[in-house]
């Protein structure tokens, strides 16, 4: 019998990842069983525990586990939770997730609305820099800037017309490409959006935030996007107030 070659094992690797997910809402919820019907394993974890995942376990096919199980011995984590509970993972999640295992943040900051002030932030750190420093673990930035409804209704098959496109931002390539080639698998063009620090591009209140383009549309979007943080986007004294009423 001979082995697969290097090449042949990474393609091996990429059709069948294990994947952790922490956070089982909009995003989770979309997310889970397009990668299952890609023919990846994902473990899924909330704040509450396995036993409270037991539906979610059987409209996505997804197994659920604990929090500390859901970041080990992964290919890939995706972090997909609101942005304020970020310090509330237990401390030293990440310590024991190797350098190489791809971790996707897909949150945004909502000051006004749900997560508060956040003074790095509202400093002008980069959202996902902010997270990448928090977990003690290098992220890529993806499915922010799409609505889980388009994400879990809109895919379509590579090459077809109009197929919508997500904008993946980071400071590995490889890291980058993995993401970039998981999007192809379940529906979607990626488009690399440049590093962290370039990742106000596609922040909320951004031209290709939840917007709906093609990658044509995607790569435009991002070049018309300003950089500096709007009102709207900033905490006041008050904050967090709610969706209904921002304060
Ligand atoms: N909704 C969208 O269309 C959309 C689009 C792009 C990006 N995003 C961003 O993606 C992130 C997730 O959004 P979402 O709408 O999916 O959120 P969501 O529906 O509110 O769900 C949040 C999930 O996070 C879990 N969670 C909260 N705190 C946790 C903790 N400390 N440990 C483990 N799990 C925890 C919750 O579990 P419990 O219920 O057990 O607490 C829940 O499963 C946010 O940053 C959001 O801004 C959302």
């Amino acid at each position: 019998m001979s082995l697969p070659r290097n090449g042949a094992l990474k393609q091996l690797e990429q059709s069948h990842m294990k994947i952790g997910m922490i956070g089982a809402g909009n995003i989770g919820g979309a997310l889970a069983p397009l990668l299952i019907a890609a023919g990846h394993q994902v473990d899924v974890a909330n704040s509450r525990g396995p036993a409270s995942l037991s539906d979610f376990a059987e409209k996505t096919g997804a197994h659920p586990v604990t929090v500390e199980d859901a970041v080990r011995d992964k290919n890939v984590i995706v972090v997909t939770i609101p942005l304020h509970a970020i310090p509330a993972l237990p401390a030293g999640l990440f310590a024991k997730v190797s350098p190489e295992t791809v971790v996707i943040d897909t949150s945004n900051y909502y000051p006004r609305e749900r997560d508060g002030a956040i003074a790095a932030i509202e400093g002008g750190m980069m959202e996902s820099a902010w997270v990448a420093r928090e977990i003690g673990h290098d992220v890529v930035k993806a499915f922010n800037m799409i609505y889980a409804k388009s994400l879990a209704e809109l895919g379509k098959p590579t090459g077809d017309a109009g197929r919508l496109a997500i904008a993946v931002a980071g400071n590995d390539a490889t890291a980058k490409a993995t993401v970039i080639s998981l999007l192809d698998a379940i529906g979607f063009d990626g488009v690399d959006a440049g590093s962290l620090e370039d990742s106000w591009r596609q922040q909320p209140g951004s031209p290709v935030y939840v917007k709906d383009h093609d990658a044509a549309g995607v790569r435009k979007a991002l070049s018309e996007a300003s950089p500096e943080r709007t009102e709207q986007w900033s905490a006041t004294p008050n904050s967090p107030g709610s969706f209904d009423a921002p304060a």
